[in-house]
């Protein structure tokens, strides 16, 4: 039986924290046992905000490294860096010519670089999605791991998909779809409760795969709480829906029912579920953020998963591109 294919990617930002990992790593580990799956470090995407190109280098491996302690196996999935596929680019240029300035423009998070980065608002940034889009088509995926706040672009890369077909009267691409381990995707809230846990912004308030026990109790015990509910079975403020959904999924299942309970009961203690909480955060990070340092010793071993990622993603990515040059009709020999 043929296996489906996946794709996801996690850009080379920075650190990565519980978004990544229950957004999108934590589904990458549940489906490499029965999918066809391409993960990537985006590096081209990581370009927009012109990094040091020092630094780049060690936030792909750290990457990869942090993919790999999660639980990740490069023997069961295609573990790259985009750079790596060349044909990523060209179907990029392909797709580029489907897509409308105008509805490039209205996409959230481009108006939100915009807002945040008026200094540097390139074309890069604002074709993004369309990057996005041709890392999945190029395999031609139907299944993509990946947090809420890429929904919007899944939606655009289902349409250039569908413009493509269109355009050429052929199902030549899948529409991707979001992938979702239960009913919903997930968003990890930062834990000051402004916006979701993100790589670069309001650092104090995300947990990295990086932190240490200390700095891990620390964040915690600072996390946004309240006065608690004054009346039973009130409905919980997002921030608190927020420490409640990072309980569940790292403490045991009664441990969470306890304080539900006394939240429901109007008699909890935030103090005491923040002490719960940021324990079994730390037993939850240690080990990945352990294996993660010893990975990174070995640059060796990295840049040799890195390549035999590249081979493993390079012949669907080669079969694609020629697929697409014909039906453009860009075959000439
Ligand atoms: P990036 O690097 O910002 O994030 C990587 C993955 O982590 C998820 N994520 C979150 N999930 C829940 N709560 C959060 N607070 C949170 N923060 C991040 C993201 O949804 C993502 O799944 N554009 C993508 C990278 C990309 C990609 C692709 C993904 C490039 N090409 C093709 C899928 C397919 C990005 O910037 O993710």
């Amino acid at each position: 039986m043929n296996k489906e294919i996946v794709v996801s990617g996690i850009r080379s930002t920075g650190y990565l924290h519980l978004g990544n990992y229950f957004g999108a790593i934590q589904n990458y580990v549940k489906m490499q046992e029965e999918h066809n799956c391409y993960f990537f470090v985006a590096d081209y995407h990581a370009l927009t905000t012109h990094p040091d190109p020092k630094e780049l280098k060690q936030n792909v491996y750290r990457v990869v490294a942090e993919n790999i302690a999660s639980g990740l196996d490069p023997e069961k999935v295609a573990l790259y860096a985009q750079s790596d596929i060349p044909e990523i680019p060209e179907l990029y240029l392909m797709l580029n010519m489907l897509a409308y300035k105008g509805e490039l423009e209205k996409v959230p998070t481009f108006k939100d670089k915009v807002r945040l980065q008026p200094e540097n608002v390139n074309a890069g940034l604002l074709t993004y999605p369309v990057l996005m889009a041709a890392d999945i088509l190029i395999h031609r995926a139907v299944k993509v791991p990946v947090g809420k706040d890429q929904e919007q672009h899944l939606e655009m890369a289902r349409n250039f998909a569908a413009r493509f077909n269109a355009r050429y009267s052929i199902d030549f691409f899948p529409e991707p779809q979001v992938y979702r381990s239960n009913q919903d995707t997930v968003k990890i809230l930062s834990l000051d409760g402004n916006g979701k846990m993100s790589k670069s912004e309001n650092v104090n308030a995300t947990i990295y795969l990086n932190d240490d026990d200390d700095t891990i109790r620390k964040k915690i015990m600072k996390a946004k709480t309240d006065q608690g509910p004054s009346e039973p079975n009130a409905e919980m403020p997002d921030f608190i829906k927020n420490m409640f959904l990072l309980l569940q999924l790292t403490a045991t299942p009664d441990i969470t029912a306890q304080y539900t309970n006394a939240y429901n009961n109007c008699n909890i203690r935030y103090g005491d579920m923040k002490k719960q909480l940021a324990e079994d955060m730390v037993t939850f990070v240690r080990p990945i953020r352990e294996r993660a340092a010893e990975l990174q010793k070995d640059e060796n071993a990295i840049r040799k998963i890195l390549k035999e990622g590249a081979e493993k993603a390079r012949p669907s990515s080669i079969a694609t591109i020629a697929g697409a040059r014909k039906l453009i009709g860009i075959n000439y020999y």
